[in-house]
Parts: structure tokens; sequence; C-alpha cells
């Protein structure tokens, strides 16, 4: 923290200069997320909370996607994005042309597209899901089979849920798909009576050997509630700090992974941007309508 004052100093005393506000994801570190973060929360809640944002400035303290749903939301403001290289392994297993080639393949089956996506994608998308209202979505969508693209594994873990049959596509978290039932099992052998919980985005033999499944919001919540004596949070590694700080009593074990394009923002990055109002987040015009209104309809079926 004391290297770290002087630049959490600049940038929240830049961002009422600018009149910004900072959006971060519960993966962004404990030095952003408790330093300079106007809002924390999963990828429906930032999604939410950028619908309601009256500053100038976003800047997007996470990967590119989440900056462009932002960007959708709000296409009159300027949204920055610390580090444009902060991309997401799922967003880039799919194109457009891809989704296009599902829906001929298909006809009339709706795609649910997980909004770790490029805008590009969503644009021909019928509604966007998150991991935390995945089920509800194909719940709500009228059809008995659904497309649900690109995470393989989200799929799958939905359609076990579910009586409706789902097309998936071959994407994976590179963060995520490493887990194995054998991890799990050896973290339950090192660590004998931790609570094991997980993200969806991991195979499904993954979340069967886990205590509980859901969004990175749904994690911090569950363990807030449980308050287990011992847990291990299967997912990105910023996740355990974060909670860690707001969780008295609970031994937060290592088992985590650390996503390398969450990992690119930074606070001298953050302070950068805003110094310099870079790296701008475009989205072309004409992809703007078609990607907000099915990021817009998954918050309508959410609310
Ligand atoms: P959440 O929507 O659960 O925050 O997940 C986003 C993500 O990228 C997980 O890898
Ligand atoms: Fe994408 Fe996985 Fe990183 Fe999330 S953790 S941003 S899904 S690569």
């Amino acid at each position: 923290w004391p290297f770290y004052a002087p630049l959490i100093f600049e940038i929240n005393r830049l961002k009422r200069e600018k009149n910004a506000v900072i959006l971060a994801h519960n993966y962004q570190t404990p030095q952003i997320y408790y330093g300079v973060a106007d809002i924390v929360g999963d990828s429906l809640q930032l999604a939410v909370e950028a619908t309601k944002v009256e500053a100038d400035i976003i800047v997007q303290c996470g990967v590119h996607f989440m900056a462009e749903t932002s960007k959708l939301l709000n296409p009159s403001k300027t949204v920055l994005i610390p580090d444009s290289r902060a991309g997401c392994s799922l967003a880039s297993s799919i194109t457009a042309e891809d989704v296009l080639a599902m829906k001929a393949q298909y006809p009339g089956v709706p795609v649910v597209t997980y909004v770790n996506s490029s805008a590009a994608v969503k644009a021909v998308t019928d509604v966007c899901c998150t991991s935390s209202n995945a089920l509800a979505i194909v719940e709500a969508v009228d059809s008995d089979t659904v497309i649900m693209i690109p995470d393989q594994y989200l799929a799958q873990n939905t359609a076990k849920k579910t009586k409706k049959k789902i097309i998936t596509w071959a994407g994976a978290c590179e963060v995520h798909e490493t887990f194995t039932a054998d991890d799990i099992a050896e973290l339950r052998a090192a660590y004998p009576g931790a609570k094991i919980i997980a993200h969806p985005e991991c195979p499904p033999e993954v979340i069967d050997a886990t205590d509980f499944a859901g969004s990175t919001a749904a994690m911090i919540d569950w363990v807030k509630t449980e308050k287990p004596a011992k847990v291990v949070m299967v997912t990105e590694c910023s996740m355990s700090d974060n909670v860690a700080a707001e969780t008295e009593g609970v031994s937060f074990l290592r088992g985590c992974n650390i996503c390398p394009h969450m990992k690119r923002i930074n606070l001298e990055n953050i302070l950068w941007s805003l110094h310099t109002m870079t790296e701008e987040v475009i989205v072309p015009e004409e992809l703007i309508a078609p990607a907000r209104a099915s990021v817009e309809k998954m918050i309508e079926m959410s609310v």
C-alpha cells in the first residue's frame, strides 16, 4: 500500500477533475478494487451499473468485452480501457461469421451469447447471458432448443439444469478450462474440511466435485453468507484476495489461476489512461444498436 498510495491518490484526484467513474471487475487486484474503483461486480452487475452512469467518462478495469459492453450502453460517453490488449479466450474463439453459419445450420433456433464475446458477435445474437443468469435466460427463451455460445463448459453446466436441448460452440476460458476433477480431489486431500467453490466456466466434472458453483458475485455472496472456516475459490486469484479483506474468520486457501488479460490492468496504466484519455473504446456505428439490443434484452430478462 505505501507504494500504491501516490498512484491511488492521483487517480482519484483525476477522476474528480475529469468527472470519470471507474468500473472494476471482481478479478481486479485489491489495489484497484479497493483503492480506485467506484463500482465493482461481476459481468452482469457491471453491465447493469453501466446503464446508470452519469459521469462523462468510464474507465473500465476489466477485459475488452466488458469495456465494449459499457460503450454499447453509453454510446455518447467516453469509455477508456487502460490496456486494450486485455482480451479473453472466449471472446476471441468466435466471430460473427461463425454465428451466422450456426444460424444457417439451425434455422429459427435462438442464439444465447455469453457476454464474453465481441460486439460483432453480440450484434448477431438474440439475447446475451452472463454466468449469473445463464439458466434463467435459457429457460426464458421461447424455444426448446437453444444455441448457447461461445463457452462449451458454461453451456454444458447449464444443460445439466434444464430440459432444453443446447447446441454448443467449442470455446473455453483459458483460466478455468485447465482445472480438473483430479485437482479438486488433491485440494480435498490437502485441505481436509475446506469448502471448494468454482466458477461455471470450469468443466462439468470439476463443478460436480465442488460444494458450490456460481458467478464471481455469487461466489463472493456464498462465502460471506456461509462463512466456512476454510475455503478454496477455484477461479481467478484476485477473488480470494478481495473477499478475504471483507470476511473475518475465513481462511482462503490457494487453488486459483491468474487471468493474464485481467492482470494487464494496473494502477500505472489506469493513471496513464485518465491522464491521456487513452485507450478509447470504439464500437463501429452499425454494430451499436443490434449489439446493445441483445445486452438490454438480457438485462430486462434478469430483473
Ligand atoms: P462473471 O460474470 O462471473 O464475473 O465472470 C466473468 C469472467 O470473465 C469469468 O472468467
Ligand atoms: Fe476471459 Fe477467462 Fe479471463 Fe474471464 S478469466 S476474462 S473468461 S480468459
